[in-house]
């Protein structure tokens, strides 16, 4: 057990929706204001917040915002708005997760629901902080003495409402002195492990070392890595595990050099009404953000930029959650985890 981390990307204060925005760290801390539902959605798509957990935690003020927005002006369409907030992005199901818990409450006969919904999203908010601690103890639990571990993307407190998945396990571990060596790799193109996990690691002195994605196998077979550890942004009903793009060449290779692969995540990432990976909406965001770099641009180049990946089930060794921990798992496990028969 740790204590959460200081980094706060989400903040409820005087009526508004404050985000730390996440473009410009780790140089700039700059906030990012949202007082309506479309600044809210804005935030979610460029990611000024991002990670499935903030990004639901997120959503859940928006709704709030956007409900407000329609007892000002009976004209504003808040069906339609809701529409446009839960595609601010496609693959992290904590979006949709959001705002169908606070549908219930903007459906149902109950009066106050101003209240109510941000009542709501505030414990949306604080639940997910306690879930992490949880994720954090048990996944540390997994882990041997002088483990060395390898994370991708960001899964940390920016990613979340304030400890982290991932790096949860990983901040959870570091205080019971079971870590040897971390690693993060650098995460193209957006950089979230170079810029955000290298930071947010340093900043509670937990010292880290940034490799690029392509360096993967030479530091499985050198450095005796026994964990990658990463978060997800929907696990499917069969167990098969989507995230970064990057994950399932990590969860590949570590098959081949026998490390094994953790993904700590909250319940609210498990979607039991999506099969397997196959059924999922895949982000693809622009070109420009591999392009940004220099090369001979020339209309004969142009890129491709799928943002996440599909890690099949079988290459897992452990599902992490505030609920409990499924080795190996698969649709059996999922169901009897969430409790669920389906689908
Ligand atoms: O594109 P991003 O930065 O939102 O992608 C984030 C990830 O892939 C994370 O691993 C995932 O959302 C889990 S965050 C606890």
């Amino acid at each position: 057990m740790s204590l959460p981390s200081s980094i706060s990307p989400i903040r409820w204060d005087n009526n508004q929706l404050i985000l730390l925005d996440q473009r410009y760290l780790p140089e700039k801390h700059d906030d990012f204001f949202c007082s309506t539902l479309e600044q809210a959605a804005r935030g979610i798509t460029d990611l000024v917040v991002r990670g499935a957990p903030a990004i639901g935690i997120t959503a859940a003020y928006a709704v709030y915002l956007g409900f407000m927005q329609h007892q000002q002006d009976q004209n504003y369409d808040l069906s339609a708005a809701l529409d446009h907030l839960i595609n601010a992005r496609p693959t992290a199901v904590n979006l949709a997760w959001a705002v169908d818990i606070q549908k219930l409450i903007l459906t149902d006969d109950e009066p106050a629901k101003a209240q109510r919904l941000l009542v709501n999203a505030k414990r949306i908010h604080q639940q997910d902080l306690e879930d992490n601690i949880k994720m954090g103890d048990f996944g540390a639990a997994l882990m041997e003495p002088a483990s060395r571990v390898l994370t991708h993307c960001n899964a940390g407190a920016l990613a979340t409402a304030g400890y982290g998945t991932a790096l949860g396990v990983i901040r959870s571990a570091w205080s019971e002195n079971k870590l040897d060596k971390v690693f993060a790799s650098e995460t193209r193109p957006w950089l979230q492990g170079l810029r955000l996990t290298a930071w947010e690691l340093a900043a509670d002195k937990i010292p880290v070392s940034v490799i690029v994605e392509g360096a993967a196998s030479s530091l499985f077979s050198r450095q005796q890595i026994d964990w990658v550890i990463v978060g997800s942004d929907r696990i499917c009903a069969n167990g098969d595990v989507v995230n970064k793009v990057g994950t399932c060449n990590l969860a590949i290779l570590a098959k081949h050099y026998g490390v094994k692969v953790m993904v700590a995540a909250p319940t609210s990432t498990i979607d039991m009404d999506t099969p397997s990976g196959a059924d999922v909406d895949i982000e693809n965001r622009s070109p420009d953000e591999i392009l940004a770099q220099k090369y001979a641009s020339n209309e004969l180049v142009s890129a491709w930029n799928p943002v996440f990946d599909v890690t099949p089930a079988e290459l897992v060794t452990a599902i992490v959650t505030e609920e409990g921990v499924i080795l190996q798992p698969d649709k059996h496990k999922m169901m009897s985890l969430m409790n669920t028969n389906h689908p």
